[in-house]
């Protein structure tokens, strides 16, 4: 297939880009940022500008949505939802004019609103899945939740086939953040709104490719897209009862350290497996 990336150059999507590249689909990035490499056509676009986003997007079959503000706490919250939210707006219109029968949108777990939570919520059950309600209190989890609804809306109107994956914390193996990963697996009591969770970009990269291969009964669907485990190696049921002791509702599938966001539905629709563990992240043995 010939599929466009979005965001492309940046700390994920460049690992989106490999991954199709390899499996033998022809690939374009559209970013602000010129790529490392020079294997995929770039298109130095904006996702702002809807002009330029429907005449890039023309041609390709499949889009993958990865650009936008990661996460709220270096931009101004009316910056985080503008790019995320008129940004997602823009790709799903420019799909539309040019009849892209799929996108793949780079959603999050901050949609449910644990990870950047100002006041204490705690999960209505565990592990959590795709039903869970959706309670974002920061403007980045509420540009996800409106970026989902986009997608869906598109599909309801034009038939356009869109999937969105929620990922935890993606950990990548570039040598500055696994130093951190190492503090934080020191100091994990303090990281208890991100229940632990986390993803490796590899299985990352994977669940896109097999997001844009797979045709799917539904035309909008949405998955997490979880590790294994949790990145604590620690029992999960002890974390609940030490740090959300109202979480009472536990299914018999949480046992041991496995992870409290379930991939189970991305594992039954998309054949989703997680390949990796922070521990083949090198410097994390
Ligand atoms: N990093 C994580 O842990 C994580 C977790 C869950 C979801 N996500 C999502 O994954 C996606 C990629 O995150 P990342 O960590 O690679 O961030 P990143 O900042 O490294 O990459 C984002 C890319 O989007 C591009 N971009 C930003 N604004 C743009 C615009 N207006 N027009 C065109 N391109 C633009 C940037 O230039 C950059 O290349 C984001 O949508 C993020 O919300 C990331």
């Amino acid at each position: 297939m010939n599929i466009l990336v979005t965001g492309g150059s940046g700390l994920v999507g460049k690992y989106i880009v490999e991954e199709l590249l390899h499996a033998g689909h022809t690939v374009g990035i559209a970013d602000l940022v010129t790529p490392a490499q020079d294997r995929a056509q770039f298109h130095h676009a904006d996702i702002l500008d809807l002009d330029a986003m429907t005449s890039v997007v023309k041609g390709y079959d499949a889009v993958v949505h990865t650009a936008g503000i990661p996460h709220p706490l270096n931009d101004p919250a009316e910056r985080v939802f503008d790019v995320n939210v008129n940004g997602t707006f823009n790709v799903l219109e420019a799909a539309a004019r040019n009849n892209v029968r799929k996108v793949v949108f780079t959603s999050s777990e901050s949609t449910l609103g644990f990870a950047f939570m100002s006041n204490a919520m705690e999960p209505l059950y565990a592990p959590i899945d795709e039903l869970h309600p959706l309670r974002p209190q920061d403007p980045y989890g509420l540009s996800k939740v409106i970026a989902e609804q986009i997608c869906r809306t598109y599909s309801a109107r034009y038939g356009i086939r869109t999937v969105c994956l929620r990922e935890p914390w993606i950990w990548v193996p570039e040598p500055e953040p696994v130093q951190f990963y190492k503090r934080l697996v020191k100091g994990y009591e303090e990281w208890y709104k991100n229940l632990w969770t986390y993803v490796h970009v590899q299985d990352v990269a994977a669940a896109h490719r097999l997001a844009v291969e797979t045709d799917l009964d539904a035309l909008h669907e949405v998955f997490f897209i979880t590790a294994a485990e949790n990145w604590t190696g620690l029992d999960s049921r002890e974390l609940l009862r030490r740090f959300y002791p109202g979480v009472t509702t536990i299914a018999p599938d949480l046992t041991g350290a496995a992870a409290i966001i379930s991939h189970g539905k991305a594992a039954r629709l998309l054949g989703y497996r997680p390949r990796f563990s922070h521990a083949d992240l090198p410097g994390m043995q």
